[in-house]
């Protein structure tokens, strides 16, 4: 059989949901197929993370001189760079060869954190890339990108409150999430999840609490006095909405600690106090205690090594404790983890690290050292589907998008739902359920 190779690769500037420039790349087969990607983008950020390429002052407003075009942000940079340099490191390469592609994009660029040529830019390749090789096997893309992995429906860790960066009003704490484990199906879980998300705004003005609009994600990003008020919240609400905590929903936290860390300590303006790390893991083991907790993302500074293992131990015997701007979807920052403990879960973000190929070296590793993975999107997404795929095809059975409001979270949902009904029927994709050594009801049992 004669291979179908990259023909043409082109790129557009288009915008993300917070109205940011960001890259979609298309891709021509030498068999004319046409497929094309778009690239996320974050806010909160991890300092590790592959480099997003801007134009910053490299390219000014038309006709208005030292005006900056999107004020910065603009990808017209990366863009040439599909066109220009990345395209001529791949054109005539066969679509199904991702390894060698996505190592191609990697050598074009030739720096260690693809600064030189953009992440976004690569990435958006690698993702065009898998889509077409799906194509010429005529996959689904979920079985393509899934390979030998199982194939699992994954469950959905679900923002609910905003709070940090995501919405500056007062909690420090990024994101607080619901876990809808008890649930019998994909279906189930996210009406469970549009129900608690109505009693919470529900509960919120019974509160007195005012709401306008929504955060980053899509979540409530109310003004709360404490991290701990926004926990009561989602605890009342479960209960308003019919659920049980702990037993249908459990809670998870992306507290996104670097973001309020300043010279050794975490500074938590919303309580009047700044704690050591010690102080703030007895802080968050007390939060544990007291809510059904099961998941705590970036509960220390990025790089506070010496500090990790030491929540890893505390809590990771009944939570999973994840790396996101820790880790940063890093080969060598994992594996420097797993020997030393540091956590028992890892936060997947394709566009930190900016290939399919090292993004799934991450998935495999996280697996093979029996932890847990949680695939997830950024807070700034598009309309693009491929990471509801990518969830399934990872075999880790747990997703992260945002909250089911805004068509960008919804367009990676409501695939899982169609899937629910096509794919799982069909016995081809295993509901979670069906991976319990990932994922126990609450408490989380987790041997590390
Ligand atoms: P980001 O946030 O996409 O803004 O980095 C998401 C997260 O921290 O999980
Ligand atoms: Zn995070």
């Amino acid at each position: 059989m004669s291979k179908t190779t990259i023909a043409a690769l082109d790129a557009t500037e288009i915008l993300d949901s917070r109205g940011r420039p960001t890259l979609e790349v298309f891709l021509r087969t030498s068999d004319g197929k046409e497929v094309s990607a778009q690239v996320p983008s974050g806010a909160s950020t991890g300092q590790s993370e592959a480099h997003e390429l801007r134009d910053g002052e490299r390219i000014v407003k038309a006709g208005q001189a030292g005006k900056l075009r999107h004020a910065g942000k603009g990808v017209q940079q990366a863009c040439a760079h599909v066109r220009g340099e990345l395209a001529q490191a791949v054109l005539g390469m066969d679509v199904t060869e991702q390894g060698a592609i996505d190592h191609a994009l990697c050598a074009a660029d030739a720096t260690p954190n693809k600064a030189r040529l953009g992440a976004n830019a690569i990435l958006g390749i690698s993702c065009a890339v898998a889509r077409a090789g799906a194509l010429v096997r005529g996959q689904a893309l979920w079985e393509y990108l899934a390979g030998r992995r199982r194939a699992v429906l994954p469950l959905p860790m679900v923002n609910i409150l905003s709070g940090g960066l995501h919405a500056r009003e007062g909690m420090e704490f990024q994101d607080f999430l619901a876990i809808p484990h008890g649930a019998e199906s994909f279906a189930q879980a996210m009406e469970w999840i549009c129900d608690l998300h109505r009693a919470t705004a529900a509960e919120l003005s019974a509160g007195g609490v005012g709401l306008s609009g929504v955060a980053d994600e899509g979540g409530w990003g109310p003004r709360l006095a404490t991290n701990e008020a926004a926990l009561e919240v989602l605890t009342r609400a479960t209960e308003r909405a019919g659920l049980r905590p702990g037993e249908d929903i459990s809670f998870a936290l992306d507290v996104a600690a670097s973001h309020f860390y300043l010279e050794g300590r975490y500074h938590l303006s919303s309580e009047g106090r700044a704690c050591d790390a010690g102080e703030f893991i007895a802080l968050l083991t007390r939060l544990a205690r007291r809510f059904p907790i099961v998941s705590i993302e970036d509960g220390l500074e990025q790089n506070a090594w010496t500090d990790w293992p030491a929540l890893t131990a505390a809590l990771g015997g009944t939570c999973q404790i994840i790396g996101d701007d820790f880790l940063t979807t890093n080969p060598l920052r994992l594996e420097r983890a797993i020997s030393e403990r540091a956590a028992n879960a890892v936060l997947v973000k394709m566009n930190q690290i900016g290939t399919l190929t090292e993004t799934f070296t991450v998935i495999d590793r996280a697996a093979a050292a029996g932890w847990r993975a949680v695939i997830s999107a950024r807070s700034g997404e598009t309309e693009d589907s491929f990471l509801a795929d990518l969830a399934v095809a990872s075999g880790m059975a747990q997703i992260k998008v945002g909250s089911i409001t805004r068509s960008e979270r919804l367009t990676k949902y409501n695939r899982l739902l169609r899937l629910e009904q096509t794919a799982v029927a069909a016995g081809t994709i295993a509901p979670w359920q069906s991976a319990p050594e990932r994922l126990a009801p609450s408490p989380f049992a987790i041997s590390n």
